[in-house]
């Protein structure tokens, strides 16, 4: 064993961004890759004795309830994953001098602006998943540890189920998709922000760069251009119909605008963010390669 590698625990690891991570090739660091069979998150003393037992340095929490709808159905459930595991986690993170990378989310933010957020921005979440989210940043912030916390927005994968996957497959089935225009925000390939992770981790230039920041793909849009493209690029005949929100009502409104602002993240990091439309066609074309 290599005793200058460090231990990684990735939580989630079979979501979108989990799986992303395990895909990305990393072979500085160990990763321990876990799901909610193998550690569940709101088992307290099961995440003790696995960060003891594997002496983990840093936890990348990709565990979530992520379901923004179902989440108002279940408050408690979303709650207990979001925010009391989120601050259970770092306590134990306090405990054991652990540095921890939180995920979170643009639905943190209202959308009542047209400019996009930044990390000072004030947050006025809309639903359950967007309040449990924040108050999990929140527990994350007092907590008096070393930490990330990274905000993203529209994620999605070649793994999962997620916008990019439906539409691919309703406009093979379907002549014509309705899809609102009056939602904007970006998209982000999770691929892009698990490189970036693994490549602040490896390249340990993460510890001195603490606190909030924003990460999504480049660019603006809205759901019905995503769409567009989506079926542009899968090169299928159907016809892609804007929209507004009112003739799909859901439980939580979503922000009308949700763009992030990823200036202190390149800054810092001197990092290049990929452009959502190409981001998307490398995704498009790995699941049209069956990975
Ligand atoms: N998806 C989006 O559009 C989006 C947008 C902005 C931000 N985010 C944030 O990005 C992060 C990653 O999202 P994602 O899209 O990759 O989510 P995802 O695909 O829904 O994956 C979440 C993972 O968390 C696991 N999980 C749930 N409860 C758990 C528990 N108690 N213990 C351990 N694991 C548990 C789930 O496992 P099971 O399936 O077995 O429950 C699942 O594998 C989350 O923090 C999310 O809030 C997502």
């Amino acid at each position: 064993m290599d005793d200058s590698m460090i231990n990684i625990l990735v939580t989630g690891a079979k979501g979108q961004l989990g799986s992303e991570m395990r895909a990305v090739d990393h072979k500085l660091q160990r990763y321990y890759f876990t799901d909610s069979a193998e550690l569940d998150i709101t088992d307290y003393s099961s995440l003790t004795s696995f960060v003891e037992k594997n002496k983990i340095d840093v936890i990348v929490n990709c565990a979530a309830y992520t379901n923004v709808d179902k989440a108002q159905d279940e408050p408690e459930q979303a709650d207990a994953i979001n925010h009391k595991a989120v601050k259970a986690m770092a306590q134990i993170c306090a405990q054991h001098s652990i540095f921890l990378i939180q995920i979170s989310t643009d639905y943190v933010f209202d959308g009542t602006v047209n400019t996009p957020y930044k990390e000072t921005d004030e947050t006025r979440p809309l639903g359950i998943y967007g309040q449990t989210k924040r108050d999990g940043e929140v527990a994350v912030e007092q907590s008096g540890i070393d930490y990330l916390i990274i905000r993203t927005s529209w994620l999605y994968s070649r793994f999962g189920h997620n916008f990019v996957k439906t539409i691919g497959r309703l406009s093979s089935e379907k002549e014509q998709l309705k899809v609102v225009f009056d939602q904007v925000g970006t998209p982000t390939n999770a691929a892009d922000l698990a490189r970036f992770i693994v490549y602040i981790i490896d390249n340990d230039i993460y510890r001195d760069k603490k606190g909030l920041y924003h990460f999504s793909n480049e660019g603006v849009c809205s759901w019905y251009d995503f769409a567009w493209e989506i079926v542009s690029q899968s090169q299928t005949q159907c016809k892609v119909e804007p929209c507004h929100s009112g003739e799909y009502p859901t439980k939580v409104t979503r922000p009308h605008y949700s763009v992030l602002d990823k200036t202190k993240l390149k800054s810092d990091f001197n990092y290049r963010i990929p452009y959502w439309k190409d981001s998307l066609h490398d995704c498009i074309k790995k699941i049209n390669n069956k990975h």
